[in-house]
């Protein structure tokens, strides 16, 4: 039996598998610009994350309807549980969509469908929370959360994701506040391609509760230790950090100086389609390759119920 685990780093729309991505292009009649499935999967070599993310966006040109986003999030809910998922926080990334002509209500409705069942179907609870685009501008990532008010009740909270080297968090400040303002709850990237100091500012200027990668911190012996006091967690991604380029390879991975430096750490998959694994895979990785022992994995699960946004809402109003 996998261990039980809550997976709080996830793209839905990088659980877009080739099989499902050319079934979707026939539905819709999209053409991919891949002959086949084996060309897809070929081309998922990166040189950083910019490289991943044309492809990501190629992609995703297949979502199309509701019934494609329920397909999606149903599919990967599946294979999360069949991995020990018990509890899933998703990130989707709406301007993507609404770029291409697909609005907000197709995107959240067809989530959300899957999302509703997926307890009964899959024994899998879920959160979903909306990402702005940082390569995108200020106004645009505005624009979005105006266009998700009528869905805030299925939406928990925001984040920030894309091309993060020259879009630091400041540049959001004013849209976190308005969510904040919102009762949405708040995460970033940051530092998994850019500076210590992108972390420091997502904490500061952006007010976030936990730190999308964070790898990057190590840099900053001052903002580990703060981390550590503020008990702020870290959504690590090994598989997508290899994958990426963020370590050579994955045997120096600085998850176990995480640990040991008393950093909240979890491990997740970011786009499992895309970097060759789920949940349960990328535990696998770190025990086999960077020898974590059963204490530290169960440390890793305990930490991801930890971390989640999964205490009740009632609770939180009474704070
Ligand atoms: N980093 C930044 N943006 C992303 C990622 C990621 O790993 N995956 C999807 N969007
Ligand atoms: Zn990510």
């Amino acid at each position: 039996m996998p261990l039980p685990k809550a997976e709080l780093h996830l793209h839905i729309e990088g659980t877009l598998e080739p099989e499902l991505a050319f079934e979707l292009a026939a539905r819709n009649g999209v053409t991919l610009p891949y002959a086949s499935v084996d060309e897809l999967r070929a081309a998922q070599a990166f040189e950083d994350l910019q490289s991943f993310l044309d492809l990501y966006y190629a992609c995703m040109a297949v979502l199309r309807t509701e019934r494609d986003f329920e397909d999606l999030a149903d599919a990967y809910l599946r294979r999360a549980a069949a991995q020990g998922v018990r509890h899933a926080e998703i990130f989707f990334d709406p301007q993507a969509h609404l770029a291409r002509g697909v609005e907000m209500g197709t995107v959240v409705e067809g989530l959300g469908r899957a999302l509703a069942a997926s307890e009964e179907n899959h024994g899998v609870s879920t959160r979903l929370i909306m990402c702005f685009l940082r390569d995108e501008s200020a106004g645009s990532a505005m624009e979005t959360l105006e266009l998700a008010r009528p869905y805030l009740d299925r939406i928990t909270g925001i984040g920030l994701d894309s091309a993060e080297v020259g879009h630091p968090p400041v540049k959001f400040r004013e849209v976190y506040e308005a969510a904040a303002a919102l009762g949405l709850r708040r995460v970033a990237h940051a530092g998994e391609e850019g500076p210590a100091s992108y972390v420091t500012e997502a904490l500061d200027v952006l007010g976030v509760e936990r730190v999308d990668h964070g790898l990057r911190c190590m840099e900053d012996p001052a903002l580990v230790e703060r981390l550590v006091r503020e008990r702020i967690p870290l959504t690590l991604c090994p598989l997508s950090n290899v994958r990426l380029r963020a370590v050579d390879v994955l045997e120096d991975h600085p998850l176990p100086a995480m640990m040991e430096a008393g950093l909240l750490c979890t491990v997740n998959s970011d786009d499992p389609a895309y970097f060759g694994g789920y949940a349960g895979d990328n535990f696998d990785a770190v025990r086999d390759r960077l020898g974590l022992d059963e204490d530290r994995l169960r440390e890793l699960a305990r930490n991801s119920f930890l971390a989640s946004f999964l205490e009740d809402d009632e609770e939180r109003r009474a704070r």
